[in-house]
């Protein structure tokens, strides 16, 4: 008799607790749709505010907008009803905080030319292992990016002395695009040999030229060109991958690592997600930190003051070298504070990947608005890097401002969060080592009109700064 009475009284609280949680849920449901949509204009149908977009530059688009509407504003581009967030709060929340609530987003069409196991299209426990891989490997420490300094010197050097000794105009941003490209093939593949080197640098470059082509399937056309190239890469890739089981080569480097890589089930990676992986880190580090790159020869250029205090830190650490007798220790280059703010402020000004691309798997409400499922939603870090409130007189080049560290999330040039950059310090360390070099030993001059952005997609100097390269005597 007591065993029923508790067990009714059992089955009476569980009742009344479920009660509870479905009308708190209910509740939540109701609040969320009495949420409304943040402000804005969502244009013409189907094609919404592109043309607005394209016809201005879409950094002025977007920064027209938040004047008008604030740090949350809707609009409706390339065919997606998007939802803008432009403060630090926002970005903490779809980042971090609330980051399972958003999943990445990418065009089809990308997807397929980098291969669709690329860490940067996944989510949960995949994506994190495979993350925390590329991370460990192309972290500072002495067995892996530590080991590379003398071999990024000698690319850095090489590229340089070719500058020069071309004796004419160069198209800067695509020389550095070269320049990266060998460091990124050196992290992946440590030493390989030329024949293959040269087979995939081909076939690189197709795909390259059609990434960001129109997507169609007219033969002929750059992405289908681009597509059987991508195809050709993951032969080439196989081949190399079976060489290296085959002759049990044992190599710490990202290609090593991935071959080792085991789940917690005890499986390996298969080719495939091999080969979409290298081909995905070559892809995220080239345009990117070539594109930093040229800027950071622009704003050196154009502030000559900054450029001479950038030489006398160099110059120190050139004498302490003897000149170039002995090569760059990992000491020397971690104090290089001066040449590391430059790289900072221009992370900033550049602001080369201007927001994220995420996609609400739900109906999420953030202060008040409704974001809804399946909508687009960007947080916008150049808005960030260039609001007045945080960075003050955001127009100007200022490395100064970095001698206090940026409050929480308004610095976030390489994002936040499970799909932060696992690449920073990898480009950190080839932008210390190429500024060491080039205002060491060389001076540029910058040739024709030096106003102006072009995007390819991210934003560089008009032309891909033109310039001339001059090598110079070091005074001793
Ligand atoms: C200045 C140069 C670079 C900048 C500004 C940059 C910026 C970024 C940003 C903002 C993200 C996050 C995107 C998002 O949240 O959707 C990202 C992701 C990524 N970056 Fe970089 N990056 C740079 C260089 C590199 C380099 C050198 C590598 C590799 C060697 C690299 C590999 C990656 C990868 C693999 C991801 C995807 C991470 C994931 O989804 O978990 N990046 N990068």
């Amino acid at each position: 008799m007591e065993k029923s009475a508790s067990t009714l009284i059992f089955i009476c609280i569980f009742l009344s607790t479920l009660f509870l949680f479905r009308c708190i849920k209910k509740q939540k449901r109701k609040s969320m749709h009495k949420a409304k949509l943040p402000p804005g204009s969502m244009g013409w149908p189907c094609i919404g505010e592109t043309l607005q977009m394209y016809s201005m530059d879409p950094n002025k688009f977007f920064a027209t907008k938040q004047k008008r509407y604030g740090e949350i504003f809707k609009t409706h581009i390339l065919g997606c009803p998007c939802v803008m967030l432009a403060s630090p709060e926002a970005t903490k929340f779809v980042l971090v905080t609330h980051a399972h609530l958003f999943k990445p987003t990418y065009p089809k069409s990308k997807e397929k030319l980098i291969g669709p196991s690329a860490l940067f299209f996944h989510q949960g426990d995949y994506h994190s292992s495979l993350r925390k891989l590329i991370q460990s490997s192309l972290s500072p420490n002495p067995n892996t990016m530590q080991k590379l300094v003398p071999d990024i010197e000698t690319l850095a050097i090489s590229a340089l002395e070719s500058w020069a000794a071309a004796g004419t105009v160069i198209n800067t941003y695509h020389e550095m695009k070269k320049f990266v490209f060998d460091v990124g093939f050196l992290a992946i593949f440590g030493r390989l040999d030329d024949s293959y080197r040269e087979k995939l640098k081909e076939s690189y470059h197709i795909v390259d030229a059609g990434y960001n082509s129109f997507p169609t399937n007219i033969p002929g056309t750059a992405y289908q060109k681009a597509l059987l190239a991508r195809k050709r890469l993951s032969q080439i890739l196989r081949q190399i991958i079976c060489e290296r089981k085959e002759k049990k080569i044992l190599q710490k480097d990202l290609l090593g690592d991935l071959l080792n890589f085991q789940n917690e089930k005890g499986q390996n990676l298969t080719e495939d997600q091999i080969s979409d992986n290298i081909i995905g880190v070559l892809f995220a580090a080239q345009d990117t930190t070539a594109s930093v790159l040229t800027w950071i020869l622009k704003y050196l250029h154009d502030n000559q003051n900054i450029l001479e205090a950038v030489k006398a830190e160099q110059k120190a650490i050139y004498d302490a070298n003897d000149g170039y007798k002995r090569p760059l220790t990992w000491a020397q280059i971690r104090n290089m504070p001066l040449t590391h703010r430059v790289i900072l402020e221009s992370l900033r000004m550049a602001s080369i990947i201007s927001f994220a691309f995420r996609e609400a798997v739900v109906d999420v409400e953030y202060k008040g608005y409704l974001i809804p499922k399946g909508w687009k939603v960007m947080p916008l870090f150049r808005n960030i890097h260039h609001n007045p409130e945080l960075f003050p007189g955001p127009q100007n080049f200022d490395p100064s401002r970095f001698e206090a560290a940026p409050k929480a999330y308004t610095f976030i040039p390489f994002g936040k969060g499970v799909h932060a950059c696992p690449g920073n310090e990898l480009a950190k360390l080839e932008m210390l080592i190429l500024i060491h070099h080039l205002v060491t030993n060389f001076r540029w001059e910058v040739v024709g009109s030096q106003k102006g952005i072009q995007y390819g997609p991210f934003p560089v100097p008009q032309h891909g700064l033109p310039a001339r390269f001059v090598k110079e005597q070091v005074n001793p």
